[in-house]
């Protein structure tokens, strides 16, 4: 998730797509840059790290003023956070430059091609190579309108585009496929963004594009097309929210946004993992296929919500894999002297990449001579540089304190190197692989359609907001999602929440089962026979004794109805996937009840988004 501004009017461009860029700051932070069309010529700067050091850099060599422009921010998903990978790119002859939100999944074809044709790469970005693409265009003498649709034909994956070509001064060009793009319409200057936080110190006007279309600006108008060159109209839209809501997208929260961004998180972690023969590929996975041949165990370790994740990885790992699989939190590993060998493979989970317990148990299990593959969100932070191989989930920067997308896409990190470990190692048949790839791939659809029934489920939190306890109950996959559920509740709450395996309620727990206790309950998906009958078995105990159930059962499963005081019902999955629409009732629940409570839900207190210390 990148930010992105582009600018043609009569105001200087450096100051508004500046302003631009930090208003989208949010997205990604990793470097910044910006492109100015001057004289026939592209003049750009970009930088590694924050806006603020483009800043520092423009103000030591001041950009001319001229009133053309494109900018970004960047969060890294192709290549290390340096000032080479930093956008905008530009193409072979400085013509055209170019910035990028999303993944190119064709990108490595294309590069190839272009190198064999004499085309040096700047970069190791996958943006890089629509640059030049656009140049090879512009210089079959079409413009950069047409250019744009007859490269986006050729590219596969999710993206936004904005360009600029230094020989057509006053035309800015994008394009969008599965990724955000927003057109601001101005007077005598019109503007492109990520989203209207960009421009909307400027005009409220706004426009919406379908997928696959081009949109040039100029100071007159706006003109959009389909990839295939059709003419078409945009949205028009007045946007009546306030600076802060902008950068929320309207919403009250990050939070609360980030929940809403899960069907495109989801999707955008699965793009370009399969490889044209079909086989899995995991881009920075550095071990060698022989590596994990030989891997006998695996430790999975990690903290907090990323901990859940790697719970949620056993049962995927040992069932499609059959190799034994330890989840250990972070904070615990090395005190128990862990036995590690070099066929352990060591598993990192960490949404930021910096958790102070989980980079000091790497370090031990390196020196023991394993290996390291850490799953993260955050690219070049210190877990994945100090990991043999890494995989990064592709969420975009999380806010809000609370992990909510950062824990799904960690869920669909360890399911792809669940299926990853089957292919190398033979365990699962190909057709098998490609199946679990399809369910995976329907879940962005499955992940929304929970997130439309949010009502339903802020009118229950808004029920309990006078509740002092929820208990919840899961089995299998469902236990780590309870606990899941009761951490958001206590992180941004404060309320006493726990979450229990619903066959372990009877060695003790069901001790605080008392009349009216709130109980939310994750029923297993019926494929599962026993498990599911089992935790029926569960609720009714808990009913029994007074209990107010809360269930989440999947559509059609009316066995659950005579013991559910509230049903929720989610949609049918596989068993093993049921984690990533199971959980987002409870993160809506969550988020709903602190609100009512009246906390700060981005910063609930005593947290802090990155724990540093041991
Ligand atoms: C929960 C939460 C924390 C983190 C934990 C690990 O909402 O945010 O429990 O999951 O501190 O952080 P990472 O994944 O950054 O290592």
């Amino acid at each position: 998730m990148c930010g992105i501004v582009g600018y043609v009017g009569a105001k200087p461009a450096e100051g508004v797509v500046i302003e631009g860029l930090r208003r989208l700051e949010y997205r990604g932070y990793d470097s910044a840059g910006i492109a100015l069309v001057d004289a026939g010529s592209i003049v750009s700067d970009k930088r590694a790290g924050k806006l603020a050091n483009l800043e520092k850099a423009i103000a030591e060599s001041p950009l001319p003023p001229v009133t053309t422009g494109i900018g970004h921010t960047r969060w890294a998903t192709h290549g290390p956070p340096t000032d080479r990978n930093a956008h905008p790119h530009v193409g072979r002859a400085r013509r055209v430059a170019l910035v990028h939100n999303g993944i190119i999944e064709n990108f490595a074809a294309l590069r190839g091609r272009l190198e064999s044709a004499g085309v040096e790469m700047a970069s190791d970005t996958d943006t890089e190579v629509a640059a030049h693409l656009l140049e090879e265009q512009l210089e079959t003498g079409v413009d950069l309108t047409v250019a744009m649709q007859n490269v986006c034909r050729g590219l596969e994956g999710a993206f936004t585009l904005v360009a600029v070509d230094s020989q057509d001064p006053d035309r800015v060009v994008a394009a969008r496929r599965n990724s955000p793009l927003v057109v601001g319409i101005g007077e005598g200057e019109n503007f492109l963004g990520s989203d209207v936080a960009a421009f909307i110190e400027h005009t409220r006007e706004a426009m919406e594009l379908d997928q696959d279309q081009v949109v040039t600006i100029t100071r007159e108008g706006v003109a959009v097309s389909g990839f295939d060159g059709t003419p078409a109209e945009g949205r028009r839209y007045h946007v009546d929210w306030d600076l802060s809501a902008a950068e929320k997208d309207g919403h009250d929260w990050f939070m609360r946004k980030e929940i809403f961004e899960q069907p495109r998180a989801v999707a955008d972690s699965l793009l370009g993992r399969r490889g044209t023969d079909g086989l899995l590929q995991l881009d920075e996975m550095r071990l060698s296929d022989q590596d994990l041949r030989d891997v006998d165990k695996i430790i999975i370790i990690a903290a907090g919500t990323s901990f859940y994740a790697g719970m949620v990885a056993k049962y995927a790992i040992e069932h499609w894999c059959r190799i034994p699989v330890e989840v250990e939190l972070a904070s615990e590993f090395r005190y128990r002297d862990p036995i590690l060998t070099s066929d352990t493979l060591v598993v990192a989970i960490s949404q930021s990449g910096e958790t102070a317990d989980t980079l000091q148990a790497i370090r031990h299990a390196r020196e023991q001579r394993s290996k390291v593959l850490s799953i993260c969100n955050t690219n070049g932070s210190t877990i994945p540089r100090e990991s043999d191989g890494v995989i990064y989930t592709h969420a975009g920067p999380e806010i809000g304190v609370a992990s909510t997308k950062g824990f799904l896409t960690q869920l669909v990190a360890c399911y792809l190197l669940a299926l990853y470990l089957a292919q190398v190692k033979g365990t699962r048949f190909g057709d098998e692989i490609s199946q679990v790839m399809d369910q995976l791939e329907r879940m962005p659809a499955h992940v929304q359609s929970v997130l439309d029934k949010a009502e339903e489920v802020y009118s229950l939190a808004r029920d309990h907001v006078g509740s002092r306890s929820v208990l919840f109950l899961g089995r299998h996959a469902g236990y780590p999602v309870a606990l899941e559920g009761a951490l958001k509740l206590k992180e941004i709450a404060y309320l006493h929440a726990e979450g229990f395996a619903a066959g372990e309620l009877k060695h003790g727990p069901i001790a605080l089962v008392e009349e009216g206790l709130p109980i939310l309950c994750v029923v297993p998906p019926r494929g599962r026979d026993q498990l599911h009958d089992k935790m029926i078995s569960g609720i009714q105990e808990v009913r029994a004794r007074g209990a107010r159930t809360l269930c989440l059962a999947e559509e059609g499963d009316t066995t659950i109805e005579p013991y559910a005081d509230v049903l929720i019902t989610l949609p049918q999955v596989p068993v093993l996937l049921q984690p990533l629409v199971a959980v987002v009732p409870l993160q809506l629940f969550a988020c709903e009840l602190a609100t009512q409570l009246g906390h700060d839900v981005d910063q609930p207190r005593n947290l802090a988004k990155s724990v540093t210390v041991e």
